[in-house]
């Protein structure tokens, strides 16, 4: 058996829409700061015949997403020369997060059951790198790729001059560590009714908003700008270009057919506020939305103290307090020897 545990991660560069949904193979590059909390924990062990266990009572659409994120992990291994053991597992989950809020527990979630799954393959002194982890997170949830990794991540189109479409084609990195920037997320969740739309459905409707094409042309600048802006540790321009980033997502979903509407008047709300509050304050504070009406106040260490006060005095909201974090871990094989074998990808 393997146990991992892992988090959220916050993009400051969405991902949005896939150019191969099967492997969800993102249209664009995606860039996000992982967090510490909350926690997420799956433990795999070989069964006969493939369950999932949760505390939350799962729908067969689920239970199918795992079973399926089993069948291109063995895809994906099996083109590597790999092989799990078993041929069927049991999944246990424990997520301390609440489901659909706009805060990423796919991302928790497949980034903890892959990494679970490469201990499991870890046993035949087979160590597969963060970047292969990355791949196989990124078969169950695109952004999980992400929570592979701590600190600054990035989620990148390999071979851009071919253009390929393998099942490997995008891999997270790290840009940084968290020790580089302690940026905290203050998340303020108007809701905790689960949203009508996922991301999954977002993403293949993506396309049909008359604003997705100049969306993908302005992402590659944006992940630079972004990029730097991280490596210089300059908020304000993490700030422009984040925000900038996260209003046109939204705006891309609003006008694809149907019109996807995350963001409620709560959301706005809390936006014009911050927005107001910094401007008189000098806070270095930037909010961020993923497709919920959850508000993600990004801030410096300076900002924190005023954020969360800001924050709990949100009428009606939950709070969650967060900080940038170091990525998805295995509990059960702290102490093994390490394994003899490196692969590359
Ligand atoms: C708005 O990774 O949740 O949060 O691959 O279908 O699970 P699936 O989608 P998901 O999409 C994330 C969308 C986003 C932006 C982001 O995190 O990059």
């Amino acid at each position: 058996m393997a146990t991992a545990v892992s988090t959220p991660n916050i993009a400051f560069i969405k991902y949005w829409g896939n150019r191969h949904s099967d492997w969800r193979l993102p249209a664009a590059d995606s860039l996000s700061m992982t967090l510490d909390y909350p926690t997420v924990e799956v433990s795999i062990e070989p069964a006969d015949v493939f369950s999932v266990h949760s505390e939350k009572e799962l729908s067969t659409n689920e239970i199918g997403r795992f079973k399926k994120h089993l069948e291109l992990t063995k895809k994906y291994l099996a083109q590597k020369g790999y092989k799990l053991k078993a041929k069927s597992y049991k999944l246990t989950i424990h997520s301390h997060i609440p489901p659909a809020i706009g805060l990423a527990s796919s991302a928790a979630v497949f980034s903890a059951v892959a990494k679970a799954y490469a201990a499991l393959i870890e046993e035949q002194d087979i160590r597969l790198t963060d970047e292969q982890i990355s791949i196989l997170a990124r078969l169950g949830s695109g952004s999980a790729a992400r929570s592979i990794m701590g600190g600054f991540v990035a989620l990148q189109t390999t071979n851009y001059s071919l253009q390929t479409d393998d099942i490997d084609s995008a891999i997270a990195i790290q840009i940084a560590p968290a020790s580089h920037w302690p940026l905290y997320d203050i998340v303020v969740c108007p809701s905790l009714k689960e949203k009508e739309h996922g991301s999954t459905e977002g993403h293949h409707l993506a396309h049909t908003s008359p604003h997705y094409a100049e969306r993908l042309r302005q992402m590659p600048r944006r992940q630079q700008e972004c990029i730097d802006a991280i490596l210089q540790r300059d908020f304000e321009k993490l700030q422009r270009v984040a925000e900038e980033d996260a209003l046109d997502l939204h705006k891309v979903a609003e006008t694809s057919t149907p019109s996807l509407k995350y963001l409620t008047e709560d959301t706005h709300r809390i936006t014009r506020e911050i927005i107001k509050l910094r401007k008189r304050e000098h806070l270095a504070a930037l909010y961020t939305m993923d497709a919920g009406p959850t508000v993600h106040l990004i801030c410096t260490e300076d900002a924190v103290k005023t954020v969360k006060e800001f924050a709990h005095a949100q009428k009606d909201c939950t709070v969650f307090e967060t900080k940038v974090g170091s990525g998805a871990t295995i509990l059960t094989d702290r102490h093994r020897d390490p394994p003899q074998q490196e692969v590359s990808l």
